[in-house]
């Protein structure tokens, strides 16, 4: 029997998920989220951002999360925490994220959710926190050291998707060991205190990873991410400063011409076209020409978004009260949840 943990039966489980989803959306809860700690890129747009749409257009119940407590998991400051949350909301906003239809809240903002910590802590095993490859591997990138709440940040993260009762996490391959630990914990729950949580599956994105622009990972640190927040004129910038190579030919080869590569693949999912066929295309018109190409319809696909954007910006009031909305529902539903924790373990005076 393959392990129930493995990539394969993961990405089986997403499958159906996603099949479900068209059929009966309305039995699915979806938790996600993100760490407040800058803006949001198009890595993240089409990695997650779109599909959350998706699933909120469809009917599903969504949840999104702003992971404020995650942030302090491996830096020492929040610095710009405020300005970061609110950016975050106003990028959900531009995206399509309906606050009418999805609620969105932050983490420390709703105190009953948090209390479940407690609970779920006694269901593992320091072994299993210990060896968690996603909290080794932001360790090891980060440099810092494991301090109690890395270590622990996976449980917070069972409570992240339980207190609504999440049954569908978005995520990327990365995360999967989170989801693990949450089907272990509210498996665990639910066999020593009585039933209270659902069984909870990854749903892993169709798209693949969009690189950065110089082919390695995107990421703010790497400066090789385009921004939604950024005008125009800054991406023109960007992807004019980006690293290509001295071959005059345009061809898509990862491997071998990474920053070449990487553009092709920024034209490309904002195109829907292939990377060959915009390579081919191009031909002799090397990079020059592939800059202008990706510039145009970077900015032509995220113009409507950016606009919406803009607006937003302009009123962080209407920003601030759809955050104080969802935080006010989250609140709710984690009382209710935590009722029913406290319930089951017989904790009633
Ligand atoms: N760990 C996720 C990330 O780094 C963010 C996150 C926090 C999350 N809580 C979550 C994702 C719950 C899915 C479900 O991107």
């Amino acid at each position: 029997m393959p392990n129930e943990n493995s990539y394969e039966v993961a990405l089986q489980k997403s499958n159906a998920i996603r099949e479900g989803l068209t059929k009966t959306p309305e039995k699915f809860t979806m938790l996600t989220g993100d760490r407040p700690t800058g803006r949001l890129h198009l890595g993240h747009y089409f990695g997650t951002l779109k599909g959350r749409v998706e699933l909120q257009n469809m009917g599903a119940k969504t949840n999104v999360l702003i992971a404020d407590y995650q942030v302090i998991t491996d830096r020492d400051t929040t610095e710009h925490i405020q300005d970061n949350v609110y950016n975050m909301v106003m990028d959900y906003l531009a995206c399509g994220i309906d606050p009418d239809k999805t609620m969105i809240y932050a983490h420390s903002a709703v105190p009953a959710a948090n209390q479940l910590m407690l609970p779920f802590l006694s269901l593992v095993s320091e072994a299993e926190l210990a060896r968690n490859p996603t909290v080794k591997a932001e360790m090891e990138a980060s440099g810092h050291e494991l301090t109690g709440l890395l270590l622990t940040y996976p449980v917070h993260q069972a409570c992240d998707i339980l207190f609504c009762k999440g049954n569908v996490v978005p995520v990327g391959r990365d995360q999967l060991p989170h989801i693990e630990l949450t089907r272990t914990i509210a498996r665990r729950f639910n066999n020593r205190y009585g039933k209270v949580f659902p069984e909870v599956d990854a749903l892993l994105s169709e798209t693949p990873l969009l690189p950065g622009l110089d082919g390695r990972k995107m990421s703010k640190s790497y400066g090789n991410a385009i921004n939604i927040s950024m005008t125009a004129e800054e991406t023109a910038k960007r992807i004019k400063k980006s690293q290509t190579d001295s071959e005059r030919m345009i061809t898509f080869d990862p491997e071998n011409r990474p920053g070449v590569s990487g553009l092709l693949s920024t034209a490309a999912i904002c195109t829907g076209r292939s990377e060959v066929e915009i390579a081919e295309e191009i031909g002799m018109g090397g990079s020059g020409q592939l800059k202008k190409y990706v510039t145009e319809v970077v900015n032509e696909y995220f113009a409507p978004i950016r606009e919406r954007r803009q607006r937003y910006e302009n009123d962080l009031d209407y920003v601030k009260d759809v955050l104080h909305e969802g935080n006010r529902r989250a609140n709710e539903i984690a009382e209710q949840t935590l009722a029913e924790v406290q319930d089951a373990m017989g904790m009633v005076y």
